[in-house]
């Protein structure tokens, strides 16, 4: 059995691309026997750049809620909010002694949010440690992430791996887990979609506001009666990532035979959409509407992670020369 960690960023709202790429692979991974997920919310990483109560408490709800929906099943699995167990916060303080700063001066991530910000805080400069101890203080073998945490899972393994040096085996050295072949989802302007770039697909908007966006999609001018490309339609491009093969064939046969325009495939897309994940859009807002709900999962979770982490936190407290508890 091993166990695969992740942390799930809580600022902004989970898009399509998100969702395809990253959250059900992973929760595909979650429900195989062999492995044993912890997910949590990285609300004491939110920090770092939110400044209001209400906004970090609304969007941690709706990650939760997110990921639920998308089945993360939390009864074999773990899920929790990085600030229910604050040990973590105990053991960044242990690991950034053992942090060399250059090590931190020289972060990508560091680097580029503090190149465009005003207010830099050292919460953003030590960011990299709290995600040590994340990963750390829970015995993880596996980190599943993007490309652009690859250096913060190095990172990782050096703080874990001089502390092993230094007062013998602590830490479960862990290894990042990249999904080279991940697809990408285009935007509705035909760039990845990214919330940075302000093109993304929300399926667990209302179905007449979810229109409205599919609506913005970008296409050529090919006028309705004559035949089109699906290979390079925006539409078809989101179209064929959730259609079964059969629908695929129907919708490139209607574009090539003419007659049929690009508001039909984006009625017919919207129309798949809310199909394809009906039950996620149900389970959602029966969550975002029931706060009990997603506090009881929230709360059997951090019941769940913090015997985990406790046996760690004696290990390096004794290790350290502190009392254990
Ligand atoms: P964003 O680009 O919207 O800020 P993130 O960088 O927070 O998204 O990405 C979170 C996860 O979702 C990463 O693992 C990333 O690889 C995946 N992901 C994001 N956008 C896409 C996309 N358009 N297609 C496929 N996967 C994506
Ligand atoms: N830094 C990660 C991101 O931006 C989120 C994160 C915090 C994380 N702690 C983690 C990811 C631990 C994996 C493991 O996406």
């Amino acid at each position: 059995m091993s166990r695969i960690l992740t942390g799930i960023q809580s600022t902004g709202k989970q898009h399509l691309g998100n969702i395809l790429g990253a959250i059900k692979p992973l929760i595909e991974l979650s429900n195989q026997p062999q492995h044993e997920a912890f997910a949590f919310v990285a609300d004491f990483h939110s920090l770092t750049t939110v400044r209001n109560a209400e906004e970090l408490k609304e969007s941690t709800k709706n990650a939760v809620a997110v990921w639920i929906a998308c089945g993360f099943d939390h009864h074999k699995n773990t899920i929790y909010l990085q600030s229910d167990v604050p040990e973590v916060a105990e053991l960044t303080w242990y690991l950034s002694c053992f942090t060399p700063f250059p090590m931190l001066s020289n972060a990508h991530s560091f680097k580029d949010k503090s190149s465009r910000r005003n207010e830099v805080n050292a919460g953003l400069f030590t960011y990299p440690v709290l995600m040590a101890a994340d990963i750390i203080g829970y015995d993880a073998n596996f980190v599943p992430v993007g490309k652009d945490q690859v250096q913060h899972l190095e990172m990782t393994r050096d703080i874990a791996q001089s502390f092993n040096h230094l007062y013998g085996e602590t830490f479960v050295i862990p290894e990042a887990k990249v999904d080279e072949n991940v697809k990408v989802v285009p935007g509705t302007d035909g760039q990845k979609m990214s919330k940075s770039y302000g093109n993304i697909i929300n399926i667990f908007l209302s179905e007449k506001e979810l229109k409205k966006q599919i609506g913005t999609i970008i296409t050529d001018s090919t006028p309705l009666e004559e035949p089109k490309n699906p290979d390079t339609c925006n539409v078809y491009a989101l179209y064929r990532l959730m259609a079964t093969a059969d629908q695929q064939i129907e919708m490139r046969n209607k574009y090539q035979a003419g007659g049929y325009g690009y508001g039909h495939a984006k009625a017919e897309l919207l129309e798949l959409i809310v199909n394809y994940f009906s039950k996620e859009r149900e389970t959602y807002n029966r969550l975002m509407e029931n706060e009990d709900e997603l506090n009881t999962i929230l709360l059997e979770g951090a019941k769940k992670a913090r015997p985990v982490i406790s046996k760690v936190m004696n290990r390096v407290r004794g290790k350290l020369g502190y009392r254990t508890m």
